[in-house]
């Protein structure tokens, strides 16, 4: 099995859906903004606080550049990861599969509501920024799959109906 990157907007569902995913395919799961926490010490809300996003971001694409090496991995990215070219030429050029989790943008913003550990929803309008990601995500993935208010594991098996007619 390929390995597998899962993008879409914050709250799309990517982490509980990676897991679901690492389970069927018996394939080990990593979350890259936890990753990054671990690895750096600090919560990524800190981490824009002290050090500003462009350290978020540098970080950022270190992880998936390291972490995309391994073949065998369902990573759940942070929802700005395949804004940036690099990420996406680097889980390209490792063979990864990149899936697009498209959320419908009414139950991501129920999800959100009250969040206060994304730094980018204290500072960004929701709607812009959904709308100003979209036709990244979906340029950037080998496939989509539209969501509403599914738990993980629909999700999962949506994802795997579709990667089998892939
Ligand atoms: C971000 C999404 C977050 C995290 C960081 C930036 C973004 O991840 O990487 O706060 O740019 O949309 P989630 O999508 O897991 O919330």
């Amino acid at each position: 099995m390929r390995g597998i990157a899962l993008c879409g907007f914050m709250g799309c569902g990517k982490t509980t859906v990676a897991k679901a995913l690492s389970a069927h395919y018996e394939l080990k799961h990593i979350d890259t903004d936890k990753y990054i926490e671990e690895k750096s010490g600090m919560s990524i809300k800190e981490m824009f606080k002290r050090f500003g996003e462009d350290c978020f971001r540098d970080k950022e694409h270190d992880a998936i550049k390291s972490l995309c090496k391994e073949r065998d991995l369902v990573l759940a990215l942070g929802g700005g990861a395949v804004q940036f070219e690099r990420n996406v030429r680097a889980l390209k050029d490792n063979d990864y599969m990149i899936v697009f989790i498209d959320t419908d943008i009414d139950v991501i913003k129920s999800r959100l509501t009250g969040d206060t550990t994304r730094p980018l929803l204290q500072t960004n309008d929701i709607d812009a920024l959904y709308q100003h990601r979209l036709p990244i995500y979906e340029s950037a993935s080998d496939i989509t799959v539209k969501c509403k208010n599914e738990d993980g594991l629909k999700v999962a098996t949506m994802i795997i109906d579709k990667l089998k007619k892939a």
